[in-house]
């Protein structure tokens, strides 16, 4: 499954003429922004996006909880106070929660930031471009290959209005691995004969249950531990370390097979997801890549990528090209040279806003990348091998059938509090 839209930086080749609607026929007027999901990334984002362009002010915000939207308005605050806190101007009026605040905060929008879990990522970003706005929107950008179909499909709706979507994969505006990707581009290691790449970690956050939540309150609070929101840590975190070998491969791996588990986060505050997978994904010319993540205290961590070609290596976390016998072929300045990509992707996508032109169409990439995530975990879930053309074919969701506080998550815990896990040989989403 090859990408068009696989390129150095995420930025389209040529870009295309201006962007039709609003701002070619005005640069000079404002840019107004809504947050959609008020948490930790949500924050940092419209706090970039106020400091990515002059004209840009944040009119409207939406989280599922109230208490969520205004601790992070309240930050927001502080954090451009005399740097442009003057263009956040979110009156109660337009602050919304709830399942359908989205829709509301849209109402007042040119372009809208989608950070919520990623399970709501499909729904928000069809929302959107079906009213044309642009985007930009975390990855990952699903949680089931239901959610990578609609975002596919919202995808091509995107290209065809001319809406600018960035992901959040930020290492494709980042210095260091624009540097690599060129030279490999060039041709210093040769072609690739294989991959690994690492998101081992220690513990995560969890946050505690309180008498007075009813079950989907408390996952919703805690979505980290619940596939229908989160994916599992491949998805949600992983994904990153995947992305940067489909990115220099510009394809996604056919098949994924791998082991995983749970050994230290046991208890019913975590879930449903396991604490660590191992995948070996291979692409259609053979070339494997061995994927490991783990979050487990006291262990060995590193969050990396290491390409070997027929010539040489790329260690991307140390932003340095070897030949095969470990002499040195580049070095990036780190200390000098990199940039902060998160400020990167806010800084291009609201030039180009800006300006009437239409530049950025990742969301086929960022579906594409998810769709490998998601399938490294059908595959350590079930411990069978997973074609990923039949997993997305498969249409698989995992959501609830309603979003409301009074709706029925679709996991639920035993009568112990514990929540049903994925058992390999036992687990089996598609019966062959
Ligand atoms: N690119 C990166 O490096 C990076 C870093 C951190 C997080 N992220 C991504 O950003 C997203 C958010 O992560 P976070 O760390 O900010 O989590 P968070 O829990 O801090 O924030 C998520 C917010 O979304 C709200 N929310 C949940 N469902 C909602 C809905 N239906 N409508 C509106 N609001 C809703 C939650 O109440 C919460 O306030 C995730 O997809 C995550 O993977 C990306």
């Amino acid at each position: 499954m090859k990408s068009t839209a696989l390129v150095a930086g995420g930025v389209m080749a040529s870009p295309f003429a201006a962007t039709a609607g609003f701002y070619a026929e005005s640069a000079a007027v404002e840019i107004k922004v809504a947050l959609i999901g008020c948490g930790g990334r949500g924050t940092g984002a419209a706090a970039q996006a106020l400091k990515s362009h002059p004209k840009v002010k944040l009119v409207a915000m939406a989280d599922a909880f109230m208490d969520r939207l205004q601790n992070s308005l309240k930050n927001l605050k502080e954090e451009m106070e005399g740097e442009g806190g003057d263009r956040i101007d979110v009156p109660t009026s337009r602050q919304y929660s709830g399942f359908d605040g989205y829709k509301k905060a849209m109402d007042h929008a040119d372009v809208v930031i989608l950070t919520t879990p990623p399970g709501f990522r499909p729904i928000h970003f069809k929302e959107a471009i079906s009213r044309d706005k642009h985007v930009f929107m975390e990855k990952p950008v699903a949680t089931d290959p239901a959610g990578i179909q609609s975002v596919l499909e919202t995808a091509q709706m995107a290209k065809s209005k001319k809406l600018n979507v960035i992901v959040g994969l930020q290492r494709r505006y980042q210095n260091s691995y624009l540097e690599m990707i060129k030279r490999y581009q060039d041709g210093m290691i040769g072609d690739i004969t294989s991959a690994q790449v690492y998101w081992n970690q220690g513990a995560l956050w969890v946050r505690p249950r309180k008498p007075s939540m009813n079950e989907m309150e408390y996952q919703m609070r805690n979505w980290y531990y619940f596939n229908w929101l989160c994916g599992d840590h491949i998805v949600e975190q992983h994904i990153h370390n995947i992305d940067v070998v489909n990115w220099f491969k510009d394809q996604t791996p056919t098949t994924a097979q791998g082991m995983g588990g749970r050994v230290m986060r046991v208890g019913k505050e975590y879930g449903e997801i396991f604490d660590h997978h191992f995948v070996e994904f291979t692409y259609d010319d053979g070339v494997v890549m061995n994927s490991q993540c783990r979050h487990q205290p006291g262990t060995f961590t590193r969050v990396d990528e290491i390409l070997t070609g027929t010539k040489g290596r790329i260690f991307c976390r140390q932003g340095r090209i070897e030949d095969l016998k470990g002499n040195v072929l580049y070095q990036f300045d780190k200390a000098n040279k990199e940039n902060n990509p998160y400020q990167e992707e806010h800084n291009l996508l609201f030039d180009a806003i800006s300006k009437g032109e239409y530049k950025f169409s990742n969301a086929e990439y960022g579906a594409h990348t998810t769709l490998t995530a998601i399938v490294g975990r059908l595959a350590t879930y079930s411990g069978k091998v997973i074609d990923q053309q039949a997993a997305l074919n498969s249409g698989l969701s995992i959501q609830p059938e309603e979003y409301s506080w009074d709706a029925t998550p679709p996991v639920l815990p035993g009568d112990d509090g514990l929540y049903p896990c994925a058992q390999p040989g036992v687990t089996d989403y598609f019966k062959s």
